[in-house]
């Protein structure tokens, strides 16, 4: 039997139009009868907010759908809206505003959802209608839905992931082709991967948002973002990747969450993994989310992690799901379905792990002696220890590696802050944790 359409489209309005709202209007555009069909009412764009009306937009924009009042972009004549603009304020203002006058939100926004959450979706759900945000993890993988959905008969043990395109865009660049940091960082920005601010994804920062994003699903955490432990990729080097290579390793930036009984355990920065691992294998702006469940055991996410269409195709999927909800008189229901409570965070003082150290020191005797002797008074144990070659030009610094076995991450911040009270240590030493996936 024929598809009957209901006789009134479902009206959007799109805040941003920059890399995903570009790419959110030619999806719509290109699928319109397909996507009518899915939806049972046509998909009509009504007005796209931006700040310059001037720019250049994609070609599918059309002119009068375009301006920078938001009374208009969130008037009356507006089912849906989508929140592709980016930043906390106005656009959490925005939401508020949406909300209150009974519109589903579609959003890409993970500094938003980071910081404001659990209130957003509590306001959301006392009003009765939905907010939707698979694009804020993970660009075009369907990790949210998989975690809303598919997951919800289990409990989530353990999450690592690689959560940033970017970052994971420059580290492939880096091993593979040798490029230096700032090189990699200029194609991923002009593949528009990265944020407006770049900063944001080098440092860890937009990755720990994802974290916390995926933390209120996977584990129901409401979680602070200040106390979520972060490090970023800037540190990493080409010797860095030299001598993983040479122990069996490659890096990559890991978000990590583990569910630890009334605890959590959350944290991102660079680590090494063993070159076997499922994530060593996913390479430039590839995401992977690997989860074990309790009942479910392993299970792995792959996909593209940013850029217009892979994460248009999450916003998209996003708005056929609420338009749906609205059209069958059932708004509010998916987002009904998440449920947090307040977990406290395990100290990463307390986290017990192996390490990657990297001291890069003067060429002299009794060196390797005394950082052994310092780290075995905190009770770090070496597993191995590496010195290649020696100093090429006179008072140049040597690279001394060591694996440690696993220790308490706290010992060995205090051996490490001994160490570099030492003459010979020159610069900061570099500490890994090397993860065993
Ligand atoms: P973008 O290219 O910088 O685009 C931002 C858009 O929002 C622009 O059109 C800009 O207007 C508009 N805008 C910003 N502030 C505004 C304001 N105060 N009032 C009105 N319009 C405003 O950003 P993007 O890369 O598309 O990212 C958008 C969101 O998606 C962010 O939350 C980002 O984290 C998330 N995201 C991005 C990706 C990706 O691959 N890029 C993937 C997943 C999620 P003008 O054009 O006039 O300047
Ligand atoms: N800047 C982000 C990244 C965009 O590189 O992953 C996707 O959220």
């Amino acid at each position: 039997m024929d598809k009957v359409f209901i006789k009134f489209p479902v009206r959007i309005a799109l805040l941003g139009c920059g890399t995903v709202g570009g790419g959110v209007i030619r999806l719509i555009e290109e699928n319109r009868e397909y996507l009518q069909s899915r939806v049972g009412a046509q998909l009509e764009i009504v007005h796209v907010l931006v700040r310059d009306m001037e720019k250049d937009r994609v070609p599918e924009c059309r002119r009068e759908w375009i301006t920078t009042d938001p009374d208009v972009a969130l008037g009356d004549d507006v089912d849906v809206v989508v929140e592709v603009m980016g930043g906390e304020e106005p656009a959490r203002s925005y939401f508020e505003r949406a909300i209150e006058r009974g519109k589903c939100i579609v959003t890409a926004n993970k500094l938003l959802l980071a910081k404001h959450g659990p209130e957003l979706v509590e306001r959301a759900i006392e009003r009765g209608v939905d907010l939707a945000f698979e694009a804020s993890v993970g660009g075009g993988i369907p990790v949210i839905r998989t975690l809303r959905e598919a997951l919800t008969s289990d409990w989530v043990e353990t999450v690592h992931a690689i959560l940033n395109g970017t970052n994971n865009y420059i580290l492939t660049r880096m091993r593979d082709a040798g490029v230096s940091f700032e090189t990699a960082l200029a194609e991923a920005q002009a593949k528009g991967y990265a944020e407006s601010d770049p900063t944001l994804d080098v440092s860890g920062h937009d990755a720990m948002q994802k974290l916390v994003v995926l933390s209120m699903l996977a584990f129901g955490a409401k979680v602070p973002l200040s106390d979520v432990p972060v490090e970023g990729i800037t540190e990493i080097d080409q010797l860095d990747f030299h001598f993983a290579d040479r122990f069996g390793y490659t890096i990559k930036h890991l978000a990590i969450g583990r569910d630890e009984g009334e605890r959590l355990s959350l944290r991102v920065h660079p680590a090494l993994i063993p070159k076997s691992s499922v994530l060593a294998n996913i390479d430039g702006v590839l995401n992977g989310v690997f989860l074990r469940g309790r009942a479910l055991g392993p299970c792995l996410l792959v996909g593209q992690g940013a850029g217009d269409m892979p994460t248009a195709v999450s916003v998209v999927a996003d708005i056929v799901d609420v338009a749906r909800s609205k059209i069958e008189g059932e708004p509010g229901l998916s987002t009904r379905a998440i449920q947090m409570k307040v977990r406290p965070l395990v100290p990463p003082s307390e986290t017990t792990a192996r390490y990657y150290l990297r001291f890069d020191v003067d060429d002299a005797p009794g060196v390797l002696g005394r950082i052994a002797s310092i780290l075995g008074e905190q009770g770090v144990s070496i597993e191995q220890m590496m010195q290649e070659g020696r100093a090429l030009d006179a008072g140049a610094p040597v690279p001394v590696l060591i694996i440690t076995h696993e220790c308490l991450e706290g010992r060995l911040g205090l051996a490490l802050s001994a160490i570099s009270r030492e003459q010979f240590l020159r610069g900061k030493p570099r500490l890994l944790r090397i993860e065993e996936i």
